[in-house]
């Protein structure tokens, strides 16, 4: 039986089978404590103490710095941005291929010179840190991390800062396994207007290639009124758009016993007044229900926009990767999709250079592209990854001819992206306008509820806004409106 939920347990233990309200209310605690020798701090020395933060990694990264940094702000930290100096630096790091973990490495060994010129401290907390070899490498040889917590027991994390405040010694604690759903943490959002919401954490798929499962814990969905109590309250606070978050969606609500919920949910969000979009990610092909798709064709909120990774495109390689769906299922997907919906946008996720994928089996992806002519690829060289199946498989392909294979498909997709694009020329578009342009800020930028990232003049700031938008040029990647008009 799933116990999840249980909120009159009163127990409060330090390991992992505590209670969620009670950690919530421990963390407030801790905060509390952290807060007052801050107090102190500033009232001896003049000065707030502060901290910034690099994240890594996907949205659901993004949506614990949020946490992250509410607990700070709460404690009294100010947030600096990247090019000032900061007390503590906090990084939310990613295990998902080598480049991601290399490139943590190399941010965190260049910081030594400001922690000994400002006295600063790095906090090193994420998927990485779940795995025990990186934990230990970062205690042998980055000294200036001072506090590491993983994915689970970011709810520590104030417990954590105060014992180092008092004690001053390196902390370690990284939970093996996931806790309880814990509500009522602080945050801090990045944007008003849009928001990530998590309704699912972890994952039970165990994709051959992927690290997600180990250091991200099993499935656990948030309740259906907590989630939509957490949207209501965003809407009264101004947020048009909501993202939900899960590694695979489609499996909401799988662990409280009951099928179908996410379908289901995205009917309760559209009665949310005052939101006007919602997107969600990832789905995965296997779980896609018809109900969803109904529930996507009736859902005037939901935005026609579908990011449905396929990995890859050969049956023989699906299988080695435990995907449990075959390139026939993922074709007809997509064709009952686009009956439902016939403007949706597509976007994938394509894996190159999986253990044992020949030249043929290639082929297969770049004909599945080709077929589906998706919006937007996100396209990755296969990277082996400690305690994974595939880890031990045979690479029959040099490292050059997956290089070769990975140019081409990004030749093919960059072109068909182009193609699509293109058919925005002319037309009036609705844009949810982010702010200036970060290539260009004397441009505004937004996107579409397509997804497409979209430039364009306007003589008033309309960030926040719902803006219609002319376009007049398109790239594989971008729109360039003429001017941006503020709707209704
Ligand atoms: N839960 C999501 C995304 C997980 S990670 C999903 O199932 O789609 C994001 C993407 O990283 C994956 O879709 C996959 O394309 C890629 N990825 C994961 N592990 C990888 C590895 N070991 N090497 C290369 N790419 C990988
Ligand atoms: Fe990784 Fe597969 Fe889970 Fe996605 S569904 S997070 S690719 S194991
Ligand atoms: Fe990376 Fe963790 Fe996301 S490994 S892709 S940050 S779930």
């Amino acid at each position: 039986m799933n116990n999840n939920r249980d909120r009159t347990n009163t127990n409060i233990s330090c390991g992992q089978d505590g209670h969620d309200l009670a950690r919530s209310m421990e963390s407030t605690d801790w905060m509390e404590q952290v807060r007052n020798l801050n107090a102190e701090h500033a009232l001896s020395t003049g000065k707030v103490r502060t901290f910034r933060l690099d994240v890594f990694g996907c949205q659901m990264n993004e949506r614990d710095a949020e946490t992250i940094a509410g607990m700070l702000t709460n404690m009294g930290y100010e947030q600096v941005s990247h090019d000032e100096p900061a007390d503590i630096i906090v990084f939310v790091t990613c295990c998902v291929r080598e480049n991601a973990e290399e490139k943590i490495y190399g941010h965190i060994g260049a910081l030594s010179h400001e922690c000994e010129k400002h006295g600063s401290i790095i906090v090193a907390s994420g998927c990485m840190m779940q795995q025990p070899h990186v934990a230990e490498k970062i205690k042998k040889s980055y000294r200036n991390v001072k506090i590491v917590f993983g994915t689970h027991n970011i709810h520590d994390f104030p417990m954590l800062l105060h014992r180092y405040l008092t004690k001053r010694k390196r902390v370690f604690e990284v939970w093996e396994k996931e806790g309880r759903v814990i509500e009522d943490m602080p945050i801090k959002r990045s944007h008003r207007h849009k928001a990530w919401v998590n309704i699912v954490y972890g994952c039970n798929n165990f994709c051959t290639y992927c690290i997600v499962p180990y250091v991200r814990g099993r499935e656990r969905s948030r309740r259906r009124e907590d989630i939509l109590e957490e949207i209501r309250a965003l809407a009264s606070d101004g947020c048009r758009e909501i993202t939900l978050l899960g590694q695979n969606v489609n499996s909401y609500g799988n662990d409280l016993g009951k099928k179908d919920l996410f379908a289901r949910l995205l009917y309760d969000i559209e009665t949310v007044d005052g939101i006007d979009r919602v997107r969600f990610m990832t789905s995965h092909p296997k779980d896609l229900s018809d109900s969803l798709i109904k529930a996507m064709k009736e859902c005037s909120k939901v935005c026609e926009h579908l990011h449905l990774p396929f990995q890859a495109g050969s049956n023989r390689v699906l299988e080695r990767m435990n995907r449990k769906y075959t390139r026939e299922h993922y074709l007809d997907l997509v064709e009952r999709i686009r009956d439902a919906v016939p403007d949706i946008a597509l976007t994938t996720d394509i894996i190159v250079g999986f253990p044992g994928e020949n030249e043929e089996d290639f082929e297969d992806t770049l004909d599945l592209v080709r077929r589906v002519r998706f919006d937007a690829a996100y396209t990755f060289i296969y990277s082996p990854r400690k305690g994974t199946p595939a880890e031990k498989w045979e690479q029959t392909e040099s490292p050059e001819t997956i290089s070769k294979r990975f140019q081409r498909l990004l030749e093919i997709q960059t072109d068909i992206s182009t193609q699509l694009a293109k058919k925005y020329e002319g037309r009036t578009v609705e844009v949810l306008v982010d702010g200036p342009s970060k290539s260009n800020p004397e441009m505004q930028s937004g996107r579409t509820r397509t997804g497409r990232l979209v430039n364009f003049k306007g003589d008033t700031d309309l960030t926040g806004q719902m803006a219609d938008v002319n376009i007049i040029r398109a790239g594989a990647f971008w729109l360039e409106g003429k001017e941006g008009k503020r709707r209704g």
